[in-house]
């Protein structure tokens, strides 16, 4: 019986599921990426170390493990190569461990540019985007004047496309945002230096996982980002230009949902968003402070200061109703501590009248609604590097409850994380052990 899950965040992203996927790769034979690109920053701990990772999924740090790009990421071979020197310097070898689909999409350099550029020109009203070339690389391929990685075995059709796009990209960098081109012999250079090393790790993704699921392995699909920076689903047009949400998995791996056993929706104890866009439990005070500092929320790919709030319950409900998700996992529990008391939303407000968000969801108006909040107590104990459930204070177990009944009772945490290390976790109901898995 394959015990295939799907682990993905429920907010904004920087959920902690970098941890949680390393956690459970233990027990995985496979951890397949199906989205987003190298704007995304998964960050490890192990024996102390960290570890960041951007692209190549957080299950390569197990040996036995084999690392999967399914089709819907999108690849900047240069920042992969970056990648694959980082973890060997570490002593990390990929081997035959890292496998690409042939049907990536490229970021090149002028999506980056244009990326850029854009936010530049919209300046207050930009997205707050990584700058990594994601949007722009994700349009080439809906447009179909993208390249994608099977177009390295023909250089000389390659070198034609790259053409035809340097210059259509540098008009508009030059013309419109009035910024400098790209050189179009730079990037014909770069893609050849590691064209070969790229071709290695190519292979037919779908069936390499159908062959997967008949071998009787276990698969984890690793997300990236988090559900609200869906592009369909999200905070439009502040998100990320992918399908952060379940359907992903399937249109960007090739996977089918008949193999898909179990979706962990990790959630954080706060929450957290970077870049712009509506955030209603927003906290611009010491507490805001507070979190920032105490969570690191410093952003693993930009640097950027993350923006901080309480747990926003209408969201997450939202996500699990989305993503049909079966458990949750709450991580950072550690970072609300110190706090006396602890605020969670439990529904919105637009012009004092109360929202009912199980029929409907304020999108179009999210900048303008009232958060309601209830009041839990505080534990004022360190839960830091706690392994085991008796041992969190009554008040944290508390806080966990009301999660858990808010979202209907049968949505159950079965997994806290009291810290960065692989070590400082809780496991309330061993995932891998389910029946229903
Ligand atoms: P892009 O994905 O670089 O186009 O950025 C679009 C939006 O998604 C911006 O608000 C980014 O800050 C946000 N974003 C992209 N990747 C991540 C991530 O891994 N974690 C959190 N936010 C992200």
């Amino acid at each position: 019986m394959n015990k295939n899950i799907v682990i993905l965040g429920t907010q904004w992203g920087d959920e902690g599921k970098g941890k949680i996927v390393d956690y459970l790769t233990e027990m995985y034979n496979y951890v397949v990426r199906y989205q987003g690109g190298h704007n995304a920053g998964h960050t490890l701990v192990v024996n102390k170390k960290k570890i960041v990772l951007h692209l190549i999924p957080s299950g390569i740090l197990h040996n036995h493990v084999i690392c999967v790009l399914g089709n819907g990421v999108v690849i900047s071979i240069i920042d992969l190569i970056k990648e694959i020197d980082m973890l060997s310097q570490l002593g990390i070898k990929l081997d035959k461990r890292l496998i690409i689909s042939s049907h990536c999409p490229m970021i090149l350099q002028y999506h980056v540019q244009i990326d850029l550029a854009r936010e530049l020109a919209l300046g207050k009203d930009c997205i707050g985007t990584t700058g990594r070339g994601i949007g722009p690389a994700y349009e080439d391929k809906v447009s179909r004047l993208g390249l994608k990685i099977f177009d390295l075995y023909n250089m000389e059709l390659f070198a034609k496309k790259l053409k035809r796009n340097v210059d259509y990209y540098n008009f508009q960098l030059v013309n419109y945002y009035k910024s400098s081109p790209v050189d179009y012999n730079n990037i014909l250079t770069e893609v050849l230096k590691y064209r070969d090393c790229i071709l290695e790790k190519v292979d037919d993704v779908p069936m390499l996982l159908q062959d997967a699921f008949c071998n009787k392995k276990h698969v984890i699909f690793e997300g990236a980002q988090g559900s609200l920076l869906d592009l369909d689903h999200g905070t439009f047009p502040y998100v990320t230009s992918s399908n952060s949400t379940i359907g992903g998995v399937f249109t960007g791996s090739g996977a089918h949902m008949k193999h898909i056993n179990f979706v962990l929706g990790v959630v954080k104890s706060y929450c957290t968003r970077v870049g712009s866009g509506p955030f209603p439990t927003e906290l611009k005070d010491d507490i805001g402070l507070h979190l920032c500092i105490k969570g690191k929320e410093i952003g693993s790919t930009t640097g950027r200061k993350r923006r901080t709030g309480w747990l926003d319950l209408v969201l997450l409900y939202r996500s699990i109703v989305l993503n049909s998700i079966s458990s949750l996992c709450l991580t950072k529990l550690d970072v609300l501590d110190e706090l006396p008391e602890i605020k969670v939303c439990i529904a919105y407000k637009i012009n004092n009248v109360l929202v009912d968000n199980k029929k409907f969801f304020p999108f179009s108006n999210l900048e303008n609604v009232q958060p309601v909040y209830i009041t839990l107590p505080g534990w004022k104990k360190s839960t830091k590097g706690v392994t085991c459930l008796h041992d969190l204070p009554l008040e944290a177990k508390k806080y966990i409850s009301y999660i858990e009944e808010y979202c209907g009772g049968n949505i159950l945490v079965d997994i806290i994380s009291t810290g960065p290390d692989r070590c400082e976790t809780i496991v309330l109901d061993d995932l891998f052990k389910k029946k229903n898995i």
